[in-house]
């Protein structure tokens, strides 16, 4: 089997952070948000993976993930020259699929459930495709499937105005190549696009069956800044704690902190977990968590942090608290002392 991850798009409900890299690699637990899907994938059995990049910086990904050398599978850049919906971008993969069942894996899902036994019973099977549900409380959000009494799929579609089920498709998708005619006649959708949605609806049409499961763990698309946050507090809410540095003096460490080499925390720090606190980082005078990630090379002095992500090179010295923010990488929040203020453009400042 092969892998596909999509990792193109503008992300512009996630603007300013995605001016400076794509969304799926703003970080999570201080780890880029689409290595959680690549490591899915290796874990479901899977060393050839193709990336499907374009739009904003997508050479911080190739950059990132290089060969793949690093992270112990073998990876393929297809480029998609504008954001024209995931049929289009897995339509770019015809050659690299070669003939194999695949599994792709949109960049910015985040699931905590595993996909090797999924992986395997696909792979037995004669199944034309194996989708994931899960329920959510928004249904017209996502594409959906409809259900007949005898479980099987009845129908499948993309954001319905009125859902018959709130049983959400998710953004991980088992396909054999049969995808690839339906996709080459899709039409495009009301928002311009190839929908995954579509080319399975006519799976089903044409009497091809399609398996499912309900995923009943932690799963989020992670299209808001909310979103992110939620998803960095639950992966860090299931990381193992550990310390690489040596804390001698009084701070006080309670919950699932994991902190990282060289950390330097002075006697008047709280840690509340989870938290996670990454190599070189200095911390004084602080209250940090629950739910806060922090970066390597950063120095966070008087101020209390919650629900956050603080990315690397940060110097945050303010005496205020800090909630449910994301920080990114090379900032400085310090306190003013004249009154002039220079914002970029595109900037959203609330005093
Ligand atoms: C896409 C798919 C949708 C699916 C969702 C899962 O939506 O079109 O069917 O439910 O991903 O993340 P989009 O994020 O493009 O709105």
């Amino acid at each position: 089997m092969k892998g596909i991850i999509l990792h193109g798009g503008h992300g512009t409900r996630l603007r300013p952070l995605t001016y400076a890299r794509p969304k799926q690699l703003l970080p999570i637990a201080n780890v880029p948000m689409s290595q959680y899907g690549l490591e899915s994938i290796k874990e479901a059995g899977i060393n050839e993976i193709a990336i499907i990049i374009g739009g904003n910086n997508s050479q911080k990904v190739r950059e990132f993930y290089g060969d793949g050398s690093n992270f112990g599978v073998k990876i393929t850049y297809i480029e998609q020259d504008e954001p024209r919906g995931i049929a289009h971008a897995i339509g770019l993969c015809e050659k690299f699929v070669n003939n194999e069942k695949f599994l792709v894996f949109l960049g910015d899902n985040v699931i905590l459930r595993k996909l090797s036994d999924y992986a395997s019973e696909f792979e037995k099977s004669s199944d034309s495709a194996k989708i994931l549900l899960c329920e959510v409380s928004n249904p017209k959000q996502f594409g959906i499937a409809d259900i007949f009494e005898d479980g099987s799929i009845k129908k499948i579609m993309e954001k319905p105005k009125n859902p018959p089920t709130n049983l959400a498709v998710i953004g991980i998708y088992f396909l054999t190549s049969e995808i690839f005619e339906i996709i080459k006649n899709l039409e495009p959708s009301w928002r311009n696009e190839l929908e995954i949605t579509d080319a399975l609806q006519v799976l089903l049409e044409t009497k091809k069956r399609i398996s499912y499961n309900i995923i009943t763990k932690y799963w989020k698309d992670t299209g808001t800044i909310e979103d992110i946050i939620d998803a960095n507090k639950t992966i860090l809410n299931n990381l193992q704690k550990y310390c690489n540095s040596k804390i001698e003096n009084k701070s006080k460490i309670t919950g699932n902190v994991i902190i990282e080499k060289n950390v330097k925390l002075n006697d008047n720090v709280s840690l509340n977990g989870p938290v996670i606190i990454g190599e070189n980082t200095k911390i004084e005078n602080s209250t940090i968590g629950p739910n806060v990630s922090i970066g390597k090379n950063s120095k966070i002095k008087n101020c209390s942090i919650k629900n956050s992500i603080i990315m690397d090179n940060v110097l945050i010295e303010i005496n205020e608290q800090l909630e449910n923010s994301i920080i990114g990488h090379n900032s400085k929040i310090t306190k003013k002392t004249e009154k002039t203020l220079i914002l970029c453009e595109d900037s959203k400042l609330e005093l």
